[in-house]
């Protein structure tokens, strides 16, 4: 089954084309990044507008790509939510339209399942049930995943999200948006072990970023000075390891509580060089089969809703043209 894949629930505008929910076709992905970076963060309006300008050429470039054409098309599916509202609005309705248009099934999809179903476009995929993590911008959730249509949610964080905490640390420390990325390129030159942030949350399977966030405020105002160029890399290695020691201890303990022994990370977050690195030696030690998608999966695209998009399809789930978009959408209240 071919599936046109859309997603636009933040600041990327994204169109795929994947084959039978795994052989990626074509994987377009236009981001806003720059545009969003002057204000510190993303500006949801201007993300709204953004998206209705690229959705088109990005859908065209995405067929383009793959060397196929609406004709060979046999399914749509678009992130439905949970995200901006209005960025939502302009792939979900794009793809309705689609299919609409082509008399073909339509499926709206939820954003976080996607980033789950991710691995499934690799060439090794989990077995089910398996423990999986997802971190990104706006989530820091822990699931079993029993099917595609079956995951329960076992924590969740319960202010900000791991990345988010990358993000605001970053910005704090004046190095950009969005602040992932560039930490991950400084966090290498620097030593873990200078700063010792807290690992909140020890004994709760949730997990809380925002006092994470205030330690390294009242460390920044202790020093009294901002730190030298030397000092950040040291600072922002200490910060990143606190959130890494907490997301591998509760996904561990989650995975050893589940039956398969299988864990996935997923999102944005994942795409982190010394986050992979920590999981594959904690799941290594433990006996625990690791799947992370490749980098450019972690992070938003399509290819990840076309691929879970094909499961539902595959399992008879289609939607009518009046399915509205979400901005809140827990996995598991489909
Ligand atoms: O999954 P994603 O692309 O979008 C959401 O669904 O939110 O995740 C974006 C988040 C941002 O907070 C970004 O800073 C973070 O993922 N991120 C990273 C890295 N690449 C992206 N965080 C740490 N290390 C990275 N290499
Ligand atoms: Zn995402």
């Amino acid at each position: 089954m071919l599936v046109l894949g859309i997603e636009s629930s933040c600041d990327e505008t994204a169109a795929a084309v994947v084959s039978d929910g795994r052989r990626i076709l074509s994987n377009v992905v236009a981001s806003q990044v720059d545009l969003h970076a002057l204000y510190g963060g993303v500006v949801p309006e201007i993300a709204s507008r953004k998206h209705m300008e690229a959705i088109l050429p990005v859908i065209d470039r995405s067929l383009e790509e793959a060397g196929v054409s609406l004709d060979d098309i046999e399914g749509v599916a678009a992130t439905r939510g949970p995200g901006l509202i209005g960025s939502v609005l302009v792939g979900l309705s794009a793809a309705k339209a689609i299919a609409f248009a082509r008399e073909i099934p339509f499926v709206g999809v939820n954003h976080i399942a996607g980033h789950i179903a991710a691995i499934f476009l690799e060439e090794k995929v989990p077995p089910f049930p398996f423990t999986a993590l997802v971190v990104s911008g706006g989530h820091t959730n822990i699931y079993t995943v029993e099917d595609f249509d079956r995951m329960r949610l076992l924590g969740q964080t319960r202010d900000d999200a791991a990345g988010e905490a990358f993000d605001k640390a970053a910005k704090m420390l004046g190095l950009g948006y969005p602040g992932g990325v560039i930490i991950d390129r400084l966090a290498e030159q620097g030593d873990a072990e200078r700063i010792r942030f807290p690992r909140p949350m020890k004994n709760s399977p949730d997990f809380s970023f925002s006092g994470l966030k205030t330690a390294l405020l009242s460390y920044l105002k202790q020093c009294g000075e901002p730190p030298t160029q030397d000092d950040i890399p040291h600072v922002v290695a200490s910060f990143q390891q606190a959130i890494i020691d907490v997301l591998v201890e509760k996904t561990i303990r989650a995975a050893g509580d589940c039956p398969g022994g299988a864990v996935v990370v997923a999102g944005g977050v994942a795409a982190n060089r010394r986050l992979r690195q920590c999981f594959r030696e904690a799941c290594e030690a433990d006996g625990l089969d690791l799947y992370i998608p490749s980098p450019a999966l972690c992070t938003d695209n399509a290819a990840m809703i076309a691929a879970y998009g094909t499961r539902l399809l595959e399992k008879g789930i289609v939607h009518s043209f009046d399915l509205n978009a979400l901005s809140r959408w827990p996995v598991g209240m489909d």
